[in-house]
């Protein structure tokens, strides 16, 4: 599924992240940048020694924030590691860091001029984000992005593991684009 805003699109994808070709490909790290499960190790498994290599070197990330390594074996220029907020109770300002993640991983995508950038559901899995929530907050910020119109992004994708995941973020888009009347369509129509 995908939407057209002004002339970027904003599209969902069902799959593996690791087998996506995009400028960036996000990886939803701890603020230690140490590598662990989920989507993190499957990206380091993918990509190879070198890009732990290059994290151990950076250090840390504080969360709310993201840093760039190259890709390794990855069919991408950029692996943005961003680190996302544990979920509490939801009042604990969860909803605000978790936008400014994905605000912080578009900026790196303008400062190295990325055109394509896929994103994992961000703290949806061990950082326990409910998924509802979660896909208000990806798309309604990657969508603001994509609106301002000044922004070396063209095409951003959310790369969605599983079935319930995917449904979610489909849920939440089409009520999106109703709202604000962008196109949808499937990614191969015109
Ligand atoms: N491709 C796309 N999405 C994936 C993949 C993959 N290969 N593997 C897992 N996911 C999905 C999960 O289903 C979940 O919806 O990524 C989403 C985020 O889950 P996590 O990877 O657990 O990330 P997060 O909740 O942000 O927790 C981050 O987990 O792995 C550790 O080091 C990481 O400590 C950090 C924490």
């Amino acid at each position: 599924m995908r939407a057209i805003i002004g002339t970027r699109m904003l599209g969902l994808l069902q799959g593996d992240i690791t087998k996506v070709q995009a400028d960036a490909i996000v990886n939803a790290a701890n603020s230690r940048l140490m590598g662990g499960g989920g989507v993190d190790g499957a990206i380091h498994d993918a990509a190879g020694t070198s890009v732990m290599d290059e994290c151990a070197r950076i250090g840390s990330c504080p969360t709310g924030k993201a840093v760039a390594t190259k890709a390794g074996r990855l069919r991408a220029r950029w692996i943005f590691h961003a680190v996302g907020p544990e979920w509490d109770d939801g009042n604990q300002g969860e909803a605000d860091v978790l936008g400014a993640t994905y605000q912080a991983c578009l900026t790196l995508a303008d400062e190295k001029g990325c055109e394509t950038i896929a994103f994992p559901a961000i703290s949806t899995g061990t950082y326990a984000f409910p998924l509802g929530p979660a896909a208000e907050v990806a798309l309604d910020t990657v969508a603001r992005h994509l609106e301002k119109g000044v922004t070396s992004v063209k095409t951003a994708v959310f790369v969605l593991y599983d079935h319930r995941a995917f449904d979610t973020f489909a849920r939440v888009l089409s009520r999106l684009a109703t709202e604000r009347q962008w196109p949808v369509g499937d990614w191969d129509t015109p």
